[in-house]
């Protein structure tokens, strides 16, 4: 069978192949522990789960309308427009199964073949995927420790060209867990309105932030009409099986992306829908409680990563992910590049973890562990990295 072309164009979410790998050594009876998913290892709340059996029970089990659910799109609209301190209409909403299909939309709605997408290097795999898949040219920005993982303004003004169509920005970021200031978000809202430029905002840790404000790029004067904000529920409400995330935009783009949804899905899962809702008008106690455990196992996993020699490690302000530099150990252990360092620490110490490059080339010489795992297991975690480390000499 002869494939498309546009297949030689899609990447992949590695963490799921090294999931894979890490399985394979468990079958064989070693002990692993997972630092390479991005989820959170809580339950999802019961009230949630106990939403979505009574809308199971009511016969929540048909099809509904492709935009989503006209009591999550007001549900949506009413919870955005409150945690941005923006004005959002519920026709401004577009429910999809998950954040992820957000992006995908975006960039099929807006990006083609002569177009330029700028996009965070390291970032989430699926932008530069999705960007050649549409066949725009993928446009790489930087995010360099010096900086904490933030966006050089500078180094983007240098990016910018007459084709670029989209700038995407993830606050907080996976994989770095950094979170853009007001003073570099008004920048970028500047330069994309200057050079008429769309954002898509990725905001779906926006509520897994330990200091700080957390500020939608939506706030700045005459952004709202210019940006796609994604969010969802995956990581707020520990709901990644769900399948369940959103987008705001204009009413006119909404429609375009309905019919994505239309051509592609027909609509979100109803009763999935009516656990949303539930999510987002219920009790937010457990998210809350999530947001805390998390902040403590960060400052746990980053002391024990920087006291082992040869790791430095930024302590982020936001997600449940760590970008540690590894680049003298790479040197010491005569390691070809990041992901043999990262393939030794499964095989060798039985943590699983991702390289840095599995987020872009960028990523070179760093590590993404994702600490969504209990302290015990991030304190196997730490012992054994540190072990590891030590036999390099
Ligand atoms: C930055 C970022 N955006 C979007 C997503 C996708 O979320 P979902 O599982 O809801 O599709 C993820 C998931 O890891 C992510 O890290």
């Amino acid at each position: 069978m002869k494939l498309a072309e546009r297949m030689t164009n899609l990447g992949q979410e590695t963490a799921f192949q090294v999931l894979v790998k890490a399985r394979e050594l468990e079958a064989q009876g070693r002990d692993v522990v997972h630092l390479e998913v991005g989820e959170p290892d809580f339950d999802t709340p019961a009230h949630i789960i106990e939403a979505a059996c009574h809308a199971l029970q009511s016969g929540a089990t048909h099809y509904g309308p492709s935009a989503g659910l006209p009591e999550l799109r007001q549900a949506v609209a009413d919870d955005v427009s409150k945690s941005r301190g923006i004005k959002v209409n519920p026709k401004q909403v577009v429910v999809v199964p998950g954040g992820k299909p957000i992006m995908f939309f975006t960039l099929l709605a807006l990006a083609g073949p002569g177009d330029e997408v700028i996009y965070p290097n390291p970032g989430f795999p699926i932008y530069e995927s999705m960007i050649h898949f549409v066949g725009a040219k993928a446009v790489p920005l930087p995010l360099a420790e010096e900086k904490e993982f933030c966006s050089n303004i500078e180094e983007l003004r240098g990016k910018i060209t007459p084709r670029t169509k989209l700038i995407i920005i993830n606050s907080p970021h996976n994989p770095c867990g950094s979170v853009l200031c007001r003073e570099d978000l008004e920048a970028i809202a500047e330069l994309a309105i200057k050079h008429d430029i769309t954002v898509l905002a990725d905001e779906i840790y926006g509520r897994i932030l330990y200091e700080g404000e957390f500020v939608s790029i939506t706030q700045f004067p005459g952004m709202q009409e210019r940006t796609i904000i994604l969010d969802g529920f995956s990581k707020t409400y520990a709901m990644t099986g769900w399948r369940l995330g959103y987008g705001v935009m204009t009413e006119a783009l909404a429609e375009q992306m309905t019919k994505l949804m239309s051509n592609s899905n027909s609509c979100t899962a109803t009763f999935t829908q009516l656990a949303g809702v539930a999510a987002l008008k219920g009790p937010q106690e457990e998210s809350y409680k999530m947001v805390a455990a998390f902040k403590e196992r960060r400052d746990l996993i980053v002391n024990g990563l920087n006291s082992i020699p040869g790791i430095h490690c930024v302590m982020p302000k936001g997600a449940f992910y760590v970008f540690p530099n590894v680049k003298e150990v790479i040197k010491r252990g005569r390691f070809a590049n990041s992901k043999a360092l990262a393939d030794h620490l499964l095989g060798e110490a039985g943590v699983a973890l991702m390289s840095g490059t599995a987020f872009g080339q960028y990523g070179e010489g760093y590590l993404r562990l994702s600490y969504a795992n209990s302290i015990p297991n991030l304190k196997k975690a730490l012992e054994r990295i540190s072990e590891a480390v030590a036999k390099l000499g």
